[in-house]
């Protein structure tokens, strides 16, 4: 029943410039999934990339692409995520009207279908689309800049989403702030999936290896995976 634990970088901490290694470095570290983050300047107060730069970078690895859209409107630019190389494609439940038809969109281009909650949205945003759903993304604080201090009152959101969640295949991300000592209280509350950006990029390439099992370890001796 308990989804396997997965620790997915953020490349928004890498240096850009050498996109392509990066990736290779991190998965190389021990990376479960790589998690690309696009900003579009709109939905959220800051500028990334877009799907030409997902293609570019996915020879880079055979890990799983976790590809988070802070864009509005998003579905225009769906089926050209999709054709970069995406595995996930995660909407914001803030980003469009539409969330149901989105998510139906996602997987008709065959990709896995999450959806991403602001810190103030409600869990109940996802309550009517959970079986249209493989992932529930739960910010654990604003979206736009890697390095920001995780917000407490998500751990609470967290088990709220794991108790809707129930049964279903359905993997419960966090997203901000998660670092070594942040890692246990989300994985008690239920998530799985770890993204971390600024906790694993820090102190350069040959550090990556230790930061990704610094958070590892926390979270597997919270799950009792490690004695
Ligand atoms: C925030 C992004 C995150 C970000 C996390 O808007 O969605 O993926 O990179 O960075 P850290 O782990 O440094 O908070
Ligand atoms: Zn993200």
């Amino acid at each position: 029943m308990n989804r396997p634990l997965l620790i997915a970088p953020s490349v928004l901490s890498a240096d850009f410039s050498r996109l392509g290694e990066e990736i290779a470095a991190v998965e190389d570290a021990g990376a479960d999934w790589i998690h690309l983050d696009v900003m579009d300047g709109h939905f959220v107060p800051n500028i990334t990339f877009g799907a030409p730069v997902i293609a570019m970078a996915r020879p880079a690895s055979r890990r799983h692409f976790d590809v988070h859209l802070m864009i509005a409107p998003a579905d225009p630019f769906l089926e050209a995520f999709a054709a970069a190389g995406a595995d996930t494609i995660t909407v914001h439940a803030e980003a469009g009207p539409h969330l149901d038809r989105s998510l139906q969109a996602i997987r008709k281009l065959g990709k896995r279908a999450g959806v991403a909650l602001n810190p103030a949205t409600p869990v109940s945003a996802i309550q009517h689309v959970i079986d249209r759903l493989d992932l529930v993304l739960v910010m654990t604080v604003n979206p736009g800049f890697g390095g920001q201090a995780f917000i407490p009152a998500m751990v609470e959101k967290i088990r709220q989403v794991k108790a809707l969640v129930g049964d279903r295949p359905v993997d419960i991300e966090v997203d901000g702030g998660i670092t070594a000592e942040t890692a246990g209280s989300v994985v008690a509350a239920g998530a799985n999936v770890l993204v971390a950006g600024n906790a694993v990029f820090r102190g350069g390439a040959s550090a990556y290896r230790g930061n990704i099992e610094a958070i590892r370890a926390v979270a597997e001796l919270e799950r009792g995976e490690r004695a």
